[in-house]
């Protein structure tokens, strides 16, 4: 979807990969100078350099490295905090390591990068700020106890960032994505008896691309969404809509990775 990004830099967390990587691609793509901030192994400069962006090496559990960043970056027109972690276990499988390292990255890295970059934002008096969140953010979706606490933990930053940088014409909002095909979520794709089951929850019958996730993003962040703050827009082919699923064999077939009406 082709959104008019020209003259604007946009920043991006954990924009090596996924979601991240298709929402630098996105906003590349409508010509912003984009910034993509990875941890060292992911060689961020060389993945950026893939489609037009630039990339530095940043922890968004650590503050100086936040900052050293935007020293070079500069204050961000557009930010997208979406760098996250995750691990599959449940409350009395989740080691304590496990639980600090998903709060540090999760919420601790959208507080760190909020915080830092807002700073240069707001004498500015302009913004959009964009934050992945999750479907996770709303339910407990069981074997992810530290991730769903990181991602509720998210809309409470999302609300008051909003309400605090609104005065400065900062905009805050966050996608909520499902179940989307990246890496860590790969395992699950490429399980059909997981996916036939997974999908029966969600109307559209299917889980999302991150290209699907950025132009969601990207409508945030651009200035079309010049009157929406402190919003959080769902990316789920309407899973938290459906309370109950939407897909059985008497109305539906599953094929390889979707259902479809007979
Ligand atoms: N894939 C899904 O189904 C899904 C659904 C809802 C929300 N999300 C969220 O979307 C975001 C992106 O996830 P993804 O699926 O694209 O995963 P991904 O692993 O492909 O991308 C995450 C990126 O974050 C980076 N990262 C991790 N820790 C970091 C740190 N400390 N500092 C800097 N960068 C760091 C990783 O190196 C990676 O490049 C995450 O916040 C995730 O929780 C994903």
């Amino acid at each position: 979807m082709p959104l008019d990004f020209s003259n604007k830099t946009a920043v991006v967390t954990g924009g090596a990969n996924g979601i991240g990587q298709a929402c630098a691609q996105a906003l590349a793509g409508g010509g912003a100078g984009v910034w993509i901030l990875d941890l060292p192994r992911e060689r961020p400069a060389e993945a950026a350099s893939r489609f037009g962006a630039q990339g530095l090496e940043a922890d968004v559990t650590d503050p100086d490295s936040l900052r050293r960043a935007f020293e070079v970056t500069g204050a961000p027109d557009i930010l997208l905090a979406n760098a996250g972690t995750v691990y599959f276990e449940d409350l009395h499988s989740t080691t304590r390591e496990q639980w600090e390292r998903t709060i540090a990255v999760n919420l601790g890295g959208v507080f760190h990068t909020l915080q830092v970059a807002s700073e240069l934002m707001k004498p500015r008096r302009r913004g959009s700020i964009v934050i992945t969140a999750s479907t996770n953010s709303f339910d407990g979706e069981a074997g992810l106890l530290a991730y769903n606490a990181s991602k509720a933990g998210l809309l409470g930053i999302l609300r008051t960032a909003a309400n605090e940088l609104g005065p400065y014409q900062i905009r805050v909002n966050a996608v909520c994505p499902g179940l989307i095909r990246t890496r860590l979520t790969v395992e699950m794709f490429a399980n059909p008896e997981l996916t036939r089951d997974y999908f029966r929850h969600i109307p559209l019958g299917r889980g999302g691309e991150p290209e699907e996730v950025a132009n969601a993003a990207a409508f945030l962040a651009s200035d079309l969404a010049g009157f929406i703050t402190g919003a959080a827009l769902f990316v789920d082919g309407g899973q938290m809509a459906a309370k109950f699923g939407s897909w059985n064999e008497s109305m539906g077939v599953f094929e390889k990775d979707h259902w479809r009406l007979k």
